[in-house]
């Protein structure tokens, strides 16, 4: 059985008095049955692990490849690590397009984050030109081959759809192209992981999942949870989101 996951990605939002939502969250969920994981900004990580009293799980957005260096402003997967961080978000839609990452930058990154001993939630989605022109497969089968490590297991891979045009705008595919999309990936992951290790990495969804429309999308076969941007701020949205992923 594949636990469920609610991930929040706070992306670049989060000062020290963010932290008191993370504080409600941990009360408020701590008997949660799904496992909950908050990613804040990198100054907030080692405050954040303080405040969520074990309850919550604390990631990063981004590692650099190496362990260490002359890379001045980027942190390494060890630093995450050491800082109190158990899993790391890599190679989302925001860092390909603001920051150039591809597919093998990515799946560098996670190999790094992996010998780290940090879970991955590797990101993937298409473009509205790529959706519109029925190419959304072939991206997420290209996203998939290129952005994953042979090392990976079923427990430190966590791949999260998020298709571009969703992130962000309050649109959101329909729960057949949700589920087509999420079962193309689980497929893929048994055919090159053996079906051990491919049925038991979770597969999120993430594009404007908010209280309002979680339930139905975690209603979809091979959905184990969401990569929650906007509604993951706040307790009194985030909380609604856990709940609906516990009474899936
Ligand atoms: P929104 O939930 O704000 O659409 O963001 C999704 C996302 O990019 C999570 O990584």
């Amino acid at each position: 059985m594949r636990r469920k996951l609610a991930a929040g990605n706070w992306k670049m939002n989060g000062l020290q008095a963010s932290l008191a939502e993370l504080s409600t969250l941990a009360a408020e969920h701590a008997e949660a049955s799904s496992e909950v994981l908050i990613c804040p900004p990198a100054t907030l990580i080692g405050a954040a692990v303080a405040a969520s009293d074990g309850a919550i799980g604390i990631g990063g957005q981004d590692c650099h490849a190496e362990v260490s260096g002359a890379h001045t402003g980027d942190i390494s997967a060890q630093m995450l690590k050491d800082a109190g961080a158990t899993h790391v978000i890599l190679g989302h839609s925001e860092r390909r397009e603001d920051h150039g990452e591809s597919d093998t930058d990515v799946r560098t990154k996670a190999r790094a984050a992996i010998d780290a001993g940090l879970k991955v939630v590797i990101c993937m989605g298409e473009s509205l030109d790529e959706r519109e022109a029925n190419n959304t497969l072939d991206i997420i089968g290209g996203q998939l081959a290129g952005s994953i490590p042979d090392q990976v297991t079923g427990e430190n891979l966590i791949v999260a759809y998020e298709p571009i045009w969703a992130i962000g705008t309050g649109k959101v595919p329909t729960l057949d192209q949700i589920g087509e999309v999420h079962d193309f990936v689980r497929a893929r992951l048994e055919k090159r992981f053996g079906e051990g290790v491919g049925r038991s990495v979770r597969i999120l969804y993430g594009g404007s999942v908010k209280p309002g429309n979680a339930a139905e999308i975690f209603a979809v076969s091979n959905v184990d949870g969401a990569l929650v941007g906007g509604a993951s701020l706040k307790a009194k949205d985030f909380g609604p989101i856990i709940t609906a992923l516990d009474n899936s």
